[in-house]
């Protein structure tokens, strides 16, 4: 069922069992963090390997003390500036997070997110909610309530209807090590604001296989349908001239030679940010058009450009 009816969502989760939130970033499919059965129901639901960890979501920086034994200042100022918004902390856990969040790991990732139904709902439970992304694992993250129902609608008891996510890519996952700070994936946070903040910063999010995020594994966030990046006009020309049926998804352009229903452009006016929250939907959509293959191109790799061409990287059918 969808819905804008929080004591019911509380009733649910007080319960243990599952309802799909609304975040500025993309929904979450959520349970009770302090219940290793509730979690435990969260890997089932999206089919999830149990090693990849998950984020848990408070309502403010002063709850996370909570659930972490040590903020390092360099990112006590981050969540000073950034939260609620789309910024994960990597920080030392304390005992009462269970295993199964952090597969084992010493650290727990740790958000404040930035919309009202959520904060709302947080505010009212007494516990963390651990929440991935409201899709099957490896499929395209859902940014509105009706791509969470589609597609897990059956499984989960409520989703919070609040509307379209309005930056449409997931948070910026940032930790320490030693004196470096460190960027694990690239997400709606740019580096630069980041960077303005506590200085450089490391990005790690480029590696292919990364044991200590699994999440970010090389495929990941990809449709269904076959989906190429290159020079648009290059890879129209190529498949138009085989009879290959195309969907083009562009960042400012539009293609004469295409179907006005078969092309999205992101962005005609250019702007990342507004590419980045129609990126995930366009996705969809196209992967449900009757094309047999998706074309795309990659935005400048600039601001928040960076972490879209990271996911449209991720979602490229290999070899
Ligand atoms: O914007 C977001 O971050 C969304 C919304 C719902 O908050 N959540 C999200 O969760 O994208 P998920 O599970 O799809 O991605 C979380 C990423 C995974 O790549 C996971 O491996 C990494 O965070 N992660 C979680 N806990 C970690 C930990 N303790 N150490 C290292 N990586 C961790
Ligand atoms: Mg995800």
């Amino acid at each position: 069922m969808i819905g804008q009816d929080i004591s019911q969502a509380k009733r649910i989760l007080d319960a243990g069992d599952l309802v799909a939130i609304p975040t500025e970033t993309v929904y979450g499919l959520a349970g009770n963090a302090l219940n290793a059965v509730a979690v435990a129901s969260i890997f089932e639901t999206k089919n999830r390997p149990s090693f990849d960890p998950l984020i848990i979501h408070v309502s403010s920086l002063l709850e996370a003390e909570n659930y972490v034994s040590d903020i390092p200042a360099p990112l006590r100022s981050l969540a000073e500036h950034f939260w609620p918004g789309p910024l994960t902390l990597l920080l030392q856990r304390k005992n009462i997070i269970p295993d199964i969040v952090t597969s084992g790991l010493d650290r727990v990732a740790v958000r404040v997110p930035d919309h009202p139904l959520t904060l709302e709902l947080l505010a009212q439970l007494d516990f963390p909610l651990a929440a991935p992304s409201a899709n099957p694992f490896g499929y395209i993250s859902p940014t509105s309530p009706q791509h969470v129902d589609a597609q897990l609608g059956t499984k989960i008891a409520y989703i919070l209807d609040g509307g379209k996510c309005k930056v449409g890519l997931e948070s910026t996952i940032v930790g320490m090590e030693g004196d470096e700070i460190v960027i694990y994936r690239l997400g709606g946070l740019e580096i630069s604001e980041i960077e303005s903040l506590v200085g450089k910063v490391k990005v790690k999010s480029h590696s292919t296989s990364n044991p200590q995020a699994p999440g970010l594994l090389e495929s990941h966030y990809a449709p269904s349908k076959p989906f190429l990046i290159g020079n648009l006009d290059e890879l129209i020309a190529k498949y138009q001239s085989q009879g290959v049926d195309l969907a083009v998804l562009s960042f400012d352009k539009q293609f004469d030679s295409i179907p006005p229903g078969n092309q999205i452009t992101l962005s005609p006016r250019a702007d990342l940010k507004e590419a980045a929250a129609c990126l995930f939907a366009a996705m969809r959509t196209l992967d449900e058009s009757n094309a047999v293959v998706i074309l795309a191109e990659l935005m400048p790799e600039s601001g928040l450009g960076k972490a879209i061409n990271d996911r449209l990287k991720r979602a490229a059918t290999k070899g």
